[in-house]
């Protein structure tokens, strides 16, 4: 294995991560009110963005095909995940930027906090109205039911286990979700390897021939190395 590969995070799998409100909120930019509007989260893993935003009086559902397993096994899985991958951005910390978590510390206690929000709501009684089992690219949804659609961490993170195929046909599925007027947010851009996603131009082509309006703008989540921008697409 090369040096250069050794300093990379390395990934079997799709793994389960718990981001919270105050991260979505500066990865797709989301510095205007969210009341009143309708969201999806796909992929939202053990995030408690879908909680966070049940406590601010905000419409979010989250879908992933982990919430269709056993509840404590998808709770473990993320617990677990935190410790894992503390690990591994502890071994190669240097190359991220930590100007917004501080440390690697910090970080690990941040997850911490967002798994437990996560944690209490999938518990909850009514968790099926909010966390749906469900996989990309074929969701368990009606036509245009979001005002707003976000994807963090996953399309373009595990770019090098999806080929582009599914890349395009995620995507037309989201836009699909979408209420005229609504947009779709993608973010991160960059691979695990944090190499840009390759097939970029061909994919602005489809989202445009669906008749959507695909653009990049500033995300404001320093961590990956250089990867500031975001994927909208507006309906
Ligand atoms: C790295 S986590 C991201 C979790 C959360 N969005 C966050 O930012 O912390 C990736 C998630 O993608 C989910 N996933 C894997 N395959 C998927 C698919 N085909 N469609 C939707 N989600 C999928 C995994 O189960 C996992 O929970």
């Amino acid at each position: 294995m090369s040096e250069k590969r050794q300093e990379v995070y390395e990934q079997v799998g799709v793994a389960a991560t718990c981001r919270g409100y105050d991260e979505y909120v500066r990865m797709f930019t989301l510095n205007g009110s969210l009341e009143g509007k309708s969201i999806l989260d796909i992929a939202g893993g053990a995030a408690s963005f879908t909680a966070d935003c049940r406590s601010r009086g905000i419409d979010a559902r989250a879908v992933d095909p982990r919430y269709g397993l056993d509840t404590e096994a998808v709770l473990a899985d993320a617990r677990q995940e935190i410790e894992t991958s503390t690990d591994k951005i502890r071994a190669i910390a240097h190359r991220f930027d930590f100007s917004y978590y501080g440390n690697v510390d910090l970080h690990r206690e941040g997850r911490l906090r967002s798994f437990a929000r996560f944690a209490e709501d999938f518990t909850s009684p009514d968790k099926e109205e909010r966390y749906i089992a469900g996989s990309l690219p074929a969701l368990p949804f009606a036509d245009g039911s979001f005002d707003l659609v976000l994807c963090s961490h996953f399309l373009f993170l595990y770019a090098d286990q999806f080929g582009p195929e599914f890349h395009e046909q995620a995507v037309l599925e989201m836009i699909r979700l979408c209420r005229p007027g609504g947009e779709v947010r993608i973010y991160p851009l960059k691979s695990l390897q944090w190499e840009p996603y390759p097939h970029m131009e061909a994919l602005f082509a489809s989202i445009r021939k669906a008749g959507a309006a695909p653009f990049l703008a500033k995300s404001e989540l320093p961590f990956i190395p250089g990867s500031s921008e975001m994927l909208v697409i507006q309906l």
